[in-house]
């Protein structure tokens, strides 16, 4: 696709629709070549944030973390560079990264996949971690806050960041004191918009006080609800979007993970979270057995319903799945386009409901508190 025809079907919002349906019957995935597969579509775009402090974004973002950290394989680095910049086309333009995710070189491979446009993609990256690493502990110091972004910068290749969070809150430094380097980062156009990661509804009131956010990531999906009990009423309240992050748990609500799934535990988290032992897997089953019985009788799988509901659930919502598949990300984003009706939406949210989650999400934490 040529750059000025990018630039406008990015413009659109992210639309998949009959370009999508056109490049799955014929089982091709429209790559940048073939403009003449883009249908003009309505818009999936979503708006996170409000006022000038908010950004549009695509309905689904995509995760980049599994493409180098934490998702046992490591792909080839040119397959990862070739579904970054097939993403677009696919309806993509919001990008998740981290220093913490490699660490570095995650934010070094969408940075190289991304220069060729990357004034039409919104590219997220996060800060707060010692040496970006998170098994050294936090560190949300402004002078560590800023020596990350100049760093970011250089890997992203770029002269901006689009989303700037704070990966974890930092109990050693008030967060009015993030939000102010914060604040003054934007206002040096280093940033253009600031976002919080897992923080408490406290956190996020006495943050937006000082610079208002675009957006809450934190971990939601049908295996952990607990955001509905406080931050997403807080996001509503406020105006600020959020991005479930983890929002098919990790591989566990699409059916391609059970009890015999091996990791590779040198890069990968999982081996060692609650929910992904034996037992909790297993326990937790019927969660896909009912999005499968959902899923068979409308044409879509397990992922694409466990995607869709959550975007049902609130219009400021965009998870942002990962994956280092094309088949997946076009799968995935598709979800965007299912519409619930809403005796469907009530009868499966009632189902899903029912079932008892098993696991904790993290080490140290109760199911009832991650789940809801
Ligand atoms: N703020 C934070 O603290 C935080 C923490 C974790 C993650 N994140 C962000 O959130 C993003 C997503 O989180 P995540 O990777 O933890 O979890 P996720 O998106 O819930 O799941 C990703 C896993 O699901 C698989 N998958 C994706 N689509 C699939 C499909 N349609 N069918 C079958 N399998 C599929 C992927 O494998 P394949 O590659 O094989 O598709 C990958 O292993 C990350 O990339 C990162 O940007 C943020």
């Amino acid at each position: 696709m040529q750059t000025s025809n990018r630039r406008s079907f990015l413009k659109n919002g992210a639309m998949l629709g009959a370009a999508l349906l056109a490049s799955s019957a014929s089982g091709v995935i429209t790559t940048g070549s073939n403009e003449n597969n883009q249908v003009p579509q309505k818009s999936k775009s979503r708006k996170l944030g409000s006022g000038e402090h908010s950004i549009e974004v695509s309905a689904l973002g995509l995760g980049c973390m599994g493409m180098s950290y934490h998702r046992s394989f490591v792909p080839d680095k040119k397959a990862m560079i070739d579904l970054l910049r097939k993403a677009p086309d696919l309806g993509v333009n919001f990008f998740d990264t981290a220093e913490a995710y490699g660490p570095l070189i995650n934010e070094e491979l969408v940075g190289e996949a991304l220069a060729p446009f990357r004034k039409e993609v919104i590219i997220a990256t996060k800060f707060g971690f010692i040496e970006g690493k998170p098994s050294l502990g936090l560190n949300s110091r402004p002078d560590n806050i800023r020596k990350v972004v100049e760093h970011s910068l250089k890997s992203l290749q770029t002269d901006y960041i689009d989303l700037l969070y704070q990966h974890r809150v930092d109990p050693n430094v008030p967060i009015e004191e993030v939000a102010g380097t914060v604040r003054d980062l934007i206002k040096e156009g280093k940033a253009k918009h600031f976002g919080l990661s897992e923080a408490n509804e406290a956190t996020l009131r006495k943050a937006h006080a000082v610079q208002p956010l675009t957006a809450l990531q934190s971990e939601y999906s049908l295996m952990t609800r607990q955001p509905e009990n406080d931050v997403i009423k807080a996001c509503e309240e406020l105006g600020i979007g959020f991005v479930p992050y983890s929002p098919i748990s990790r591989g566990l609500l699409t059916g391609y993970i059970n009890e015999r799934t091996k990791y590779n535990s040198a890069n990968d988290n999982r081996p060692a979270l609650p929910r992904y032992q034996r037992d909790a897997i297993i326990a937790n089953w019927p969660l896909i057995e009912i999005l499968k019985e959902f899923g068979d009788h409308r044409g879509l799988t397990v992922a694409q319903v466990a995607l869709a509901w959550l975007l049902a659930q609130k219009s400021f919502i965009v998870p942002i799945p990962g994956t280092t598949k094309p088949a997946h990300l076009q799968e995935n984003m598709w979800a965007a386009n299912y519409e619930f009706t809403s005796e469907e939406l009530q009868k499966l949210t009632a189902d899903l409901s029912k079932v008892k989650i098993v696991g904790a999400r993290y080490t140290g934490i109760s199911a009832q508190q991650t789940n809801k």
